[in-house]
C-alpha cells in the first residue's frame, strides 16, 4: 500500500524536541551577534512611588566600557508601550511607581561595565505616597481603568427572594510566569535609521510597532524576528516591548547592536505576573443547592499601569459561573492600581481567577446545604435552553461538561473514594484526606474582534519542500508541528517536507499575540488556505497541460494525480514553475460568529468553548500543614486532537502550572513594596518530586468541534490549567474534614493550611 503521510492526529514530535534536548535550538541569547555588541542594564528605581527630582548622569556616561546611557528625556519617539491605553512608560518619566522599574538605561560592552556604571548615576526622589494593596487601591478608589459591569437578570432582587443566602470574601495570589529563558532582546541597527530586533516575544507585530513608536519611525522601518521563546505563559505577550524599546534606543543612540537579557531577579523585578485579586461575593441557591443568584465583585491588583488589566478582568466576569448556569447575575470588576509591577497576561488570562471563584462559591454552597459538591456541581451545569444562557448572552451550544464529569467520576469511583475517605478520616485525628471533582469550561477567541485574524505565507521551492511562515510564535507549545502538519496534509507529502521558518513582521505583517490559545485555530486556517491556494493553481495548470477538469487533479501520498498521469509532487512543481505558475500564496483567516458589545456586555464572544475534568486526591498534616498530591486524573476534550502527544502535553504542564498557582508559588512584597520573592531560593514553582503520586492524563475521546476549528481540533493551551482547581478544592475538602469551617484562601500554601484549620478550630 502506497504511503499516505497523513499526520493529522498522530503524535508525532515536536519539531524541536530533539534540539531542545541536545541544546542545539537556537534562543537569541545563543545567536552570534554582529562585531562590538553592547549589553544593556538598567537602574531600577529604589522607591515604590517618588517624583524624580534630577538625573545626572554624567559619571555614567564617563565610565569605562560604556557607550550610551539614556533616561525618558533621551527617548527620541514616544516613551510609550501601553497596548491599549496610553501613557505607560518604558522609562520612568517625572516619577517613578514601583521599585524594581527602569529608570535609566545603560549600553555597555560588557554587563559587568554597565552594572558598574549603573550605580554612578545620580538620581535625586522626593517620595509620595504609595499604594501597595488591593484593598487600600478600593478605599481609594485608585483604578488604572474605569470599573466595568457584566449583568444578566436582577441579582439584587433575587438575592432577596432567595430561600438561603451566603456572603463572602475569597483572595487568590499572583503568579510569576517563570519561563525557563528570561525576558530578551537584541536590536541590532542597520542602514537608513532601519532595526532589526529579535525579540523573546509572542507578540513580534507590537514589538515592531512599539520599537518604530519609540524611534520616532514609521513601522516599515522595524522588523522584529523570533524563531522560538523558552515559554511566554502570558508573559511575553506585551512585556517584551519594554525590553525590546530600550535595547533599541540604546542602539540607536551607541549606533551598535544591543543586546538586553533580564536575569532571573531582575525580570520578577521589572516585569508583571498574574494579578492576584479580592474577590467578594453573595449567592443565592434553594434547599437543594441550586443556584438562584450571584452579586460577586471583582478587584484585581493591575500595578502602576493598564497594560492589559481591564481584558483580564473581563475574562474572569466572563467565567465567573464556569459551567453553570445562573438566571440572575451582576459581575463587576475592577482594576486597581498599585505601586507595583504592572500586572500582564498569564495562561487564562483572567479566566482561572473567574473559574476558581465560581468553584469556591459552588464548594460554599455544597457545604451549606449539606450536599456533596459534586451533586451541588452537577445540579447546576448548563443545559437545555432555557438553562442554555451565558449572563454575557451566549448561549452555549457545545456543553460537554456533564459528559465529561459523569465519565470521570465513574472512571474513578467517585462515590466510592468518598466513602473511604470519610472513613479514613474518621479514623486518624492527625493526617486528613481530601478530594474534588471539578469542571472547566473555557470560552476561546480573542475577546477584542479585531485580534482573531491571522495571516499565512507559504512559498513551494522547484525540488519540493515547503518553507512555512504564519503569524503565531513558537514558545514551546507545539504550534509550529501543528502548523507544519496541517500544510504537510494540504500537500499530502510528508511532514519533513515543510520547514517551518522564524516567525517574522516583514514575512507575515499585522499579527495578533499568539494568545488566547488560538494559535493552532487562527494560523492552521490561514496556512491551510495558503497552501489550498498553491493546490489550485497547480490543479489549473496540470488540468489544462492534460486537457482533463481540474477536480480530476489529486494531491495523494507525495504525488499529483493528473488524469491518467501520477507524478512526483516535485514533478508537478517543476512544470508548474515551467508553465510560469505562482508558487508562492499567502493566506487569511478571520474567527466568524463571533461578537460583543462591551457596553451592554451582551454577545458571542466565543467561537467555541473547551471542556475538561479533573479529580484529584490529597493528604495534609494538621500538626504541620504540609501535604501532599496524591492522585490526579485529567479528562480533556481537545476536540479532535490535531497531534495528541503534544495536547497531552499542554494537559499535564497546564495543570501543573496551575497546580503551582494554587500551592506553593507565593508573591510577597514588604510593607515598602519591595517584592521580595524574586528568585527560586524564595519562589517556590512545583518540581518533578510535587507531581501527584498517581498522574494520569487522557484525552476525551467525544471530543469533537462542532464548529469548523482547524480539523475540528479545540485550542488547548490555557484550559487545562484551571483544571488544578481541583487541586485547592481537594485541599479545601481535607481541611474541612480537620475542622468544618476551615477556609482557604490561594496559594494554599502550608502555612495557610495551617492557620486556616487553627483559625476554624
Ligand atoms: N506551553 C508551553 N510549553 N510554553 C508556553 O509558554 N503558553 C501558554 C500555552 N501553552 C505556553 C504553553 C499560553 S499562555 C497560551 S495562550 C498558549 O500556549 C499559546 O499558544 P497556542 O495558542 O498555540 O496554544
Ligand atoms: N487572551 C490573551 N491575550 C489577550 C486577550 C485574550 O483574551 N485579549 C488581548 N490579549
Ligand atoms: Mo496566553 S495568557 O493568552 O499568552
Amino acid at each position: 500500500m502506497a504511503e499516505t503521510f497523513a499526520t493529522i492526529g498522530k503524535s508525532v514530535a515536536h519539531d524541536s524536541a530533539a534540539r531542545h534536548v541536545s541544546g542545539e535550538a537556537l534562543y537569541i541569547d545563543d545567536m552570534a551577534v554582529p562585531e562590538g555588541t553592547l549589553h544593556a542594564y538598567c537602574v531600577p528605581s529604589p522607591k515604590a512611588h517618588a517624583r524624580i527630582v534630577s538625573v545626572d548622569l554624567s559619571a555614567v556616561r564617563a565610565a569605562p566600557g560604556v557607550h550610551a546611557a539614556i533616561s525618558a528625556a533621551d527617548v527620541p519617539g514616544r516613551n510609550d508601550v501601553g497596548p491599549i491605553y496610553k501613557g505607560e512608560p518604558f522609562l520612568a518619566e517625572g516619577i517613578v511607581e514601583y521599585i524594581g522599574q527602569p529608570v535609566v538605561a545603560i549600553a555597555a560592552t560588557s554587563i559587568k561595565a554597565a552594572r558598574a556604571a549603573a550605580k554612578l548615576a545620580k538620581i535625586v526622589y522626593e517620595d509620595l505616597p504609595a499604594i501597595l494593596t488591593i484593598e487600600d487601591a478600593l478605599e481609594k478608589q485608585a483604578f488604572v481603568a474605569k470599573s466595568y459591569v457584566m449583568q444578566h437578570g436582577d441579582a439584587p432582587a433575587a438575592l432577596e427572594r432567595a430561600p438561603h443566602r451566603l456572603k463572602g470574601t475569597f483572595r487568590n495570589g499572583a503568579q510569576d510566569h517563570f519561563y525557563l529563558e528570561g525576558q530578551i532582546a537584541l536590536a541590532v541597527p542597520q542602514e537608513v535609521g532601519e532595526m532589526t530586533v529579535w525579540s523573546s516575544t509572542q507578540h513580534p507585530t507590537e514589538v515592531q510597532k512599539m520599537v518604530a513608536r519609540a524611534l520616532g519611525r514609521p513601522a516599515n522601518a522595524v522588523t522584529c524576528e523570533i524563531r522560538r521563546m523558552g515559554g511566554g505563559f502570558g508573559g511575553k505577550e506585551t512585556q517584551p516591548a519594554i525590553i525590546a524599546c530600550i535595547a533599541a534606543v540604546l542602539a540607536d543612540k551607541a549606533g551598535r547592536a544591543v543586546k538586553y537579557r533580564l536575569d532571573r531577579d531582575d525580570d520578577f523585578m521589572i516585569t508583571g505576573k498574574r494579578h492576584d485579586f479580592l474577590v467578594r461575593y453573595e449567592v443565592g441557591f434553594d434547599g437543594e443547592g441550586r443556584l438562584l443568584a450571584l452579586d460577586i465583585e471583582f478587584a484585581a491588583r493591575a500595578g502602576h499601569v493598564a497594560d492589559l488589566s481591564t481584558s483580564i478582568v473581563d475574562r474572569a466576569l466572563f467565567h465567573t459561573t464556569n459551567c453553570y448556569y445562573v438566571p440572575h447575575v451582576r459581575a463587576t470588576g475592577h482594576a486597581c492600581k498599585t505601586h507595583t509591577q504592572s500586572n500582564t497576561a498569564f495562561r487564562g488570562f483572567g479566566g482561572p481567577q473567574g473559574v476558581l471563584a465560581a468553584e469556591h462559591v459552588i464548594d460554599r454552597v455544597a457545604h451549606a446545604v449539606g450536599r456533596d459538591p459534586l451533586a451541588v456541581r452537577k445540579l447546576n451545569f448548563f443545559g437545555p435552553a432555557p438553562r442554555d444562557l451565558t449572563h454575557y448572552g451566549q448561549r452555549v451550544e457545545d456543553f460537554v461538561a456533564d459528559r465529561i464529569v459523569a465519565e470521570l467520576a465513574g472512571d474513578v469511583g467517585y462515590e466510592a473514594r468518598r466513602r473511604e475517605t470519610d472513613a479514613f478520616n474518621a479514623a486518624n485525628p492527625i493526617l486528613k484526606k481530601g478530594l474534588a471533582l471539578s469542571p472547566v469550561m473555557f470560552g476561546v477567541s480573542f475577546t477584542a474582534l479585531q485580534f482573531n485574524q491571522a495571516g499565512a505565507l507559504v512559498h513551494v521551492y522547484t525540488d519540493g519542500s515547503i518553507l512555512l511562515n504564519h503569524a503565531g510564535t513558537e514558545m514551546g507549545q507545539g504550534l509550529h508541528t501543528k502548523i507544519c502538519q496541517v500544510v504537510a496534509d494540504e500537500f499530502a507529502v510528508p511532514l519533513e517536507s515543510v520547514r517551518i521558518a522564524a516567525t517574522n513582521t516583514s514575512k507575515v505583517p499585522n499579527t495578533s499575540a499568539t494568545a488566547a490559545s488560538a494559535g493552532s485555530d487562527l494560523n492552521g486556517k490561514a496556512a491551510q488556505r495558503a497552501a489550498q491556494a498553491i493546490k489550485a493553481r497547480i490543479a489549473g495548470f496540470l488540468a489544462g497541460q492534460y486537457r482533463i477538469g481540474e477536480h480530476e487533479v489529486r494531491f495523494e501520498a507525495g504525488h499529483v494525480i493528473a488524469g491518467d498521469a501520477r507524478l512526483s509532487f516535485r514533478e508537478a512543481v517543476q512544470l508548474a514553475y515551467n508553465g510560469r505558475i505562482q508558487l508562492s500564496a499567502t493566506g487569511f483567516y478571520r474567527t466568524p460568529k463571533i461578537h460583543f458589545d462591551r457596553a451592554s456586555a451582551k454577545g458571542r464572544p466565543y467561537y467555541y468553548f473547551a471542556y475538561g475534568a479533573a479529580y484529584v486526591e490529597t493528604t495534609i498534616d494538621t500538626l504541620t500543614g504540609e501535604y501532599s498530591v496524591d492522585r490526579a486524573e485529567l479528562l480533556h476534550d481537545a476536540g479532535r486532537s490535531l497531534n495528541p502527544a503534544i495536547d497531552i502535553g499542554q494537559i499535564e504542564g497546564g495543570f501543573v502550572q496551575g497546580m503551582g498557582w494554587l500551592t506553593t508559588e507565593e508573591i510577597w512584597f514588604d510593607a515598602t513594596g519591595r517584592l521580595r520573592t524574586h528568585a527560586p531560593s524564595t519562589y517556590k514553582i512545583p518540581v518533578a518530586r510535587d507531581l501527584p503520586r498517581q498522574f494520569r492524563t487522557r484525552l476525551w475521546e467525544g471530543g469533537m468541534n462542532r464548529e469548523e476549528s482547524t480539523h475540528r481540533s479545540k485550542a488547548v493551551g490555557e484550559p487545562p490549567l484551571m483544571l488544578a482547581t481541583a487541586v485547592f478544592l481537594a485541599l479545601q475538602d481535607a481541611a474541612r474534614a480537620a475542622a468544618p469551617k476551615a477556609l482557604l484562601d490561594a496559594p494554599a500554601t502550608p502555612e495557610r493550611v495551617l492557620m486556616a484549620i487553627e483559625a476554624a478550630k
